[in-house]
């Protein structure tokens, strides 16, 4: 039997006040839409209509970049209630679908294993609802005494008496897809919010005598997310259960609550990740690493055995065994190679150090090619901005840049060529050459002397 899903993605998010569509909204690291749709992706539908309106060019986008060939959109002008934007994607559907899975797009904690169990249900309006001691904003499923569906209420309509009830509407149906096409038309809109609601086809169902079934599911696979609270608590979920995964698979975690880790970050066995650490999305690291405490890497690819202490990092790349940190600030287009240093206060731009090569203090590197074996000493500058252009620097292999040197790009230091402390760098250093670019020293015999006597006589 072919089945669809359509996703409800259009509306604002009033409660979020943002100029950012709610769904376009992250936790640990992906969008709300970007979650919903993962959930969806193991169930291989044959079709995945998202319901657009609010922010649509960015929401489409969103959609569109997740990658799944048989994801499509379609439109809700404007923002009448959740049935109505159901009944948007109605047309969309090829001929051959059968039953339609409807989410909403503001449920990041589904899984596909609970999607699959709601398909899985025998009955003509199939349905996911959870137990909560107080389930307050959310609609509440109403059963006659028999335990049989009777209807969704809305919070804000239901009585007194309906508050109370525990049990809570998921927002996530199976619907046969001609009794959901019909039971769309002849939706009201004799509500608080004067909308079309998606709920009232359960009731209008049941009362055509389909068979309705709602199953249970844990609470917190199915929350909803209407404002900034509530998707703190959905991440610190999320964050969680990749965490334990990663654990499972042989990563040690010194303390969890503490340490961020976006849902796509890959990381290798026997890796420690120590307090404070922030790893976000596209970031990747090897078996055997040190990682942390207090370090954020964006979007890094961290080799095996790597260690990095208190650092920040954004699309760089760390070589196996290298050592960054503490207090080193990889900006993009860094790539430490293997058994490399990034020591303490440097920083390094769109530079590439070969293999050995060592940064170990107070150094700026931007702009750079360094080969293997070289080291840059404590305090050295790689001046690679004339104010109007970059330029780049050279230093060749087994090259000696002394502490406190400036090298003025564009600049070669030749192979195994060597610059003494405090020099400016102004031209190219042959190969093996020594290169000495300051003032000689002057010394005067008794100077401060006699200028200590002068004072005492005053
Ligand atoms: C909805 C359900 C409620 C359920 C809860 C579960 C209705 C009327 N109520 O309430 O029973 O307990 O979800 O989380 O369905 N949307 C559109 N177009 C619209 C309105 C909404 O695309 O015109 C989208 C929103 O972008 C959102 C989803 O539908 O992704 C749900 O809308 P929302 O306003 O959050 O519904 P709730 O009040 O949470
Ligand atoms: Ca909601």
């Amino acid at each position: 039997m072919s089945t669809a899903a359509i996703v409800l993605a259009a509306g604002k998010g009033t409660r979020f006040r943002s100029d950012l569509p709610k769904v376009l909204h992250r936790a640990a690291g992906r969008t709300m839409l970007r979650h919903v749709l993962e959930a969806v992706r193991p169930l291989g539908l044959s079709q995945v209509v998202v319901v657009v309106g609010h922010g649509r060019e960015e929401v489409t986008e969103e959609a569109e970049g997740v990658g799944m060939s048989d994801v499509t959109t379609a439109v809700q002008e404007d923002q009448l209630g959740t049935g109505h934007a159901t009944q948007m994607a109605m047309p969309a559907l090829a001929a051959d679908v059968e039953r339609v899975l409807v989410l909403p797009g503001d449920t990041p904690l589904i899984t596909g294993d609970a999607l699959a169990q709601l398909i899985d249900l025998d009955a003509e309006v199939a349905m996911l609802s959870g137990v909560l001691a107080d389930a307050s904003g959310y609609g509440r499923v109403v059963r006659d005494a028999d335990g049989q569906v009777l209807g969704i209420v809305e919070h804000r309509d239901a009585t007194p008496e309906q508050r109370a009830i525990g049990e809570f509407n998921a927002g996530m149906y199976c619907i046969d897809r001609q009794l959901l096409a019909s039971c769309l038309q002849d939706l009201g809109t004799d509500n608080d919010q004067g909308e079309r609601y998606l709920t009232d086809v359960v009731g209008l169902a049941r009362d055509r005598g389909a068979r309705v079934e709602a199953t249970a599911v844990d609470p917190e696979l199915v929350a909803g997310v209407n404002d900034r609270v509530q998707l703190a608590d959905v991440a610190a979920v999320l964050r969680r259960r990749h965490l334990e995964s990663l654990m499972r698979d042989g990563v040690t975690v010194l303390d969890p609550p503490s340490t961020f880790v976006d849902v796509d970050v890959r990381i290798g066995r026997d890796t420690v990740v120590r307090p404070g650490t922030v790893l976000e999305t596209g970031t990747r690291v090897g078996a055997e690493c040190e990682i942390g405490p207090h370090t954020r890497l964006i979007a890094c690819d961290v080799g095996d055995r790597a260690t990095v202490t208190m650092s920040h990092g954004e699309q760089a790349t760390i070589g196996e065994g290298a050592t960054v940190g503490p207090f080193a600030h990889l900006r993009p287009g860094t790539v430490l190679g293997p058994s490399t240093k990034a020591g303490a206060f440097t920083q390094l731009k769109n530079s590439t150090l070969g293999e050995g090569s060592k940064v170990p203090h107070l150094a700026y590197v931007g702009d750079a090619d360094v080969g293997a074996g070289v080291n840059i000493g404590c305090g050295v500058t790689v001046v690679n901005y004339d104010g109007h252009g970059k330029h780049r620097t050279v230093v060749e292999d087994g090259a000696f840049v002394g502490s406190g040197t400036e090298l003025v790009a564009p600049v070669t230091v030749g192979r195994g060529g060597y610059v003494a402390a405090g020099s400016v760098i102004t031209e190219d250093v042959p190969a093996d050459a020594l290169a000495i670019g300051r003032a000689r020293q002057v010394v005067k015999e008794g100077w401060a002397a006699a200028r200590r006597e002068d004072r005492t006589a005053d």
